[in-house]
């Protein structure tokens, strides 16, 4: 009887654990991804990856004063820039300053996926047995079907760099707009 009880109370706790549809997602970082080491690697070497810098002086001189933005000004802390060049800007787990968050510069993974603390964990737990939908409700996106994803940034009006002309679909085809797409593992 007592050895039942307590079964049943650890199961509980197991499930309420595993995740919470109710809880907000918070951002996690490309550390909290790091099981996904190609996709990594590919992101690594990417122009999203390296976003922050452009806020730098120096950096797209000619660009920004067409722009009409200041070429030497230093935007890396500018709130208006870094809802796009830096990971959940002043959102939970998100990016606040360079030195005490510099991993989270940058157009990062959960910057195309959503902030992952609740899909990361079913992933750890269902590994590769896991539906859409239910990522879906745990907050992941999907910038293949969801153009959203992609246009929240590019063809957001605060963007002063923003091509009218973006378009997701031809976009997602250039090898340059994410990783390379490589099969899910079964150990997350
Ligand atoms: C709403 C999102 C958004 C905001 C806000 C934003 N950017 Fe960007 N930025 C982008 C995107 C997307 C691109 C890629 C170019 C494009 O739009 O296709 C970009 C590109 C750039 C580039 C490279 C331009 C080029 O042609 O090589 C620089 C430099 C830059 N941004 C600086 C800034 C600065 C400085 C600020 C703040 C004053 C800022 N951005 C605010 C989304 C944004
Ligand atoms: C610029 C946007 C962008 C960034 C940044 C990005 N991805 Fe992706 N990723 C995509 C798109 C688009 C797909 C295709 C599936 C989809 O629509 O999400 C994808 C697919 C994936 C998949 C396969 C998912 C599936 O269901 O087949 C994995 C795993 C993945 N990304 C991991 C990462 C990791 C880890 C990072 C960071 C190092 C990252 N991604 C950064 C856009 C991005
Ligand atoms: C959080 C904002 C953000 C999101 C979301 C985002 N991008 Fe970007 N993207 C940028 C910025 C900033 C740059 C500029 C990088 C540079 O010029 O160095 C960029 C650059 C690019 C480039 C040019 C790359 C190069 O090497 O010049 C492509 C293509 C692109 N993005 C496609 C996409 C696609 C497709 C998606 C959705 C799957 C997406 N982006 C989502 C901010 C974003």
């Amino acid at each position: 009887m007592r050895f039942t009880r307590l079964f049943i109370s650890a199961a509980f706790l197991v499930t309420a654990s595993a995740w919470n549809a109710d809880a907000k997602p918070k951002y996690v970082g490309v550390d909290g991804c790091k099981c996904h080491k190609s996709e990594i690697a590919d992101w690594e070497r990417s122009a999203h990856a390296k976003a922050f810098d452009l806020l730098s002086p120096g950096k797209k001189e000619t660009k920004k004063k067409k722009a009409n933005l200041d070429p030497d000004k230093d935007y890396s802390s500018d709130s208006k820039c870094l809802q796009c060049h830096s990971i959940g800007y002043k959102e939970d787990g998100g990016f606040t300053d360079i030195s005490s968050t510099p991993k989270l510069s940058g157009v990062g993974c959960e910057m195309c996926h959503g902030p992952g603390s609740e899909y990361r964990q079913i992933h750890k737990e269902k590994t590769t047995r896991f539906t859409r939908a239910e990522v879906k409700a745990a907050g992941q996106k999907f910038g293949s079907v969801d153009p959203e994803v992609c246009n929240s940034c590019h063809k957001h009006k605060d963007n002063p760099f923003r091509n009218d002309n973006f378009d997701v679909k031809e976009a997602l085809k250039d090898s340059r707009a994410f990783h390379k797409l490589y099969p899910l593992e079964g150990n997350h």
